[in-house]
């Protein structure tokens, strides 16, 4: 019997988050919710990185018999080259957010996307076919959500940012795969109200408010922050000051993506509606 306990304490398999900073990430509380509540047994760690030691930390990682990791800002871009095989979701994205280690191979797969839309479509119940979607911003955040949002058929997807010729650049990577087209936030189209504005700007995490188009908000809008804070983020309060039918953080994504990456490593997909109450977030 303490052989077997022995064992099993050395043998634990060893899963974590590589950032860089990294200190505010939720991952390791919500894995283990994740553990408790479907039973399994393992270690999740909270891994500080910068950018020049990713590939020897992960290599590290690897060597030393870590099973999986997540990868989030700003290394999600970077590491699509130190994996073996990679997701057609991961290569959609252009971003990696899931490692697993098999056999000596680095698999990996980005689970953003399709946690943005189990929050958005199961969580909170939107109906996203024939939907007319703005997307705030046209970085990586941007690029990981734009094709599983098209895969749900909206009528429309505009893509606004400060600067164009970014927004520009995925509407032609895009277009064949749905009705997307690019604006200043200055100038966006207004025609028709707006069923769902996303904020996937970094905007706020620097402090920073810049000038969103209130003229896209109507009192049908639901507007969703891929930004969460334990204070309403700088875009949800401008959403709710400006009519906005419904404001919501990312609080759901990020439990939702981290289900999906839980699910790759485990088998297992874990009941998500517990944990987003346990972490005391209003979904
Ligand atoms: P991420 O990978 O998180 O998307 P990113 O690739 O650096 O990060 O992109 C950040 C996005 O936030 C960009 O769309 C950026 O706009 P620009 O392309 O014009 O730089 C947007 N962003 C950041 N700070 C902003 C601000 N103060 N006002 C408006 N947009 C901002």
């Amino acid at each position: 019997m303490s052989n077997a306990t022995t064992s099993d304490a050395t043998t634990i398999d060893r899963y974590g988050v590589m950032g860089y900073p990294v200190s505010h990430s939720r991952s390791p509380l919500i894995h283990k919710l994740f553990a408790l509540q479907t039973e399994q047994k393992l270690q999740y760690e909270l891994l500080q990185v910068t950018p020049e030691n990713l590939e020897t930390a992960i290599r590290q990682f690897q060597r030393t018999g870590g099973k999986g990791l997540n990868i989030t800002v700003p290394h999600k871009g970077a590491v699509t080259r130190l994996v073996d095989q990679v997701s057609e979701r991961a290569t959609t994205a252009g971003a990696v957010n899931t490692l697993a280690f098999q056999g000596g191979r680095i698999i990996g797969d980005n689970t953003d996307g399709i946690g943005l839309l189990r929050d958005l479509v199961v969580n909170l119940g939107l109906a996203l076919e024939g939907a007319n979607i703005l997307i705030l911003g046209a970085g990586g955040a941007t690029r990981g959500i734009i094709g599983p949002l098209l895969e749900m058929q909206p009528s429309s997807l505009c893509i606004a940012n400060r600067t164009v010729d970014k927004a520009e650049a995925l509407v032609e990577k895009f277009s064949e795969s749905g009705p997307v087209s690019a604006s200043q936030f200055s100038v966006v189209p207004t025609t028709e109200a707006y069923d769902l504005i996303i904020n996937a700007t970094s905007a706020g995490l620097k402090g920073e408010a810049p000038p969103y188009p209130a003229a896209a908000i109507s009192a049908t809008t639901f507007c969703y922050d891929l930004s969460y804070g334990l204070k309403p983020t700088p875009f949800s309060v401008w959403a709710r000051d400006n009519g906005a039918a419904r404001s919501v953080m990312g609080w759901g994504m990020l439990v939702e993506q981290a289900a999906e990456s839980f699910n790759i490593w485990r088998g297992v997909r874990p009941d998500t509606a517990p944990v987003l109450r346990q972490m005391s977030i209003a979904a």
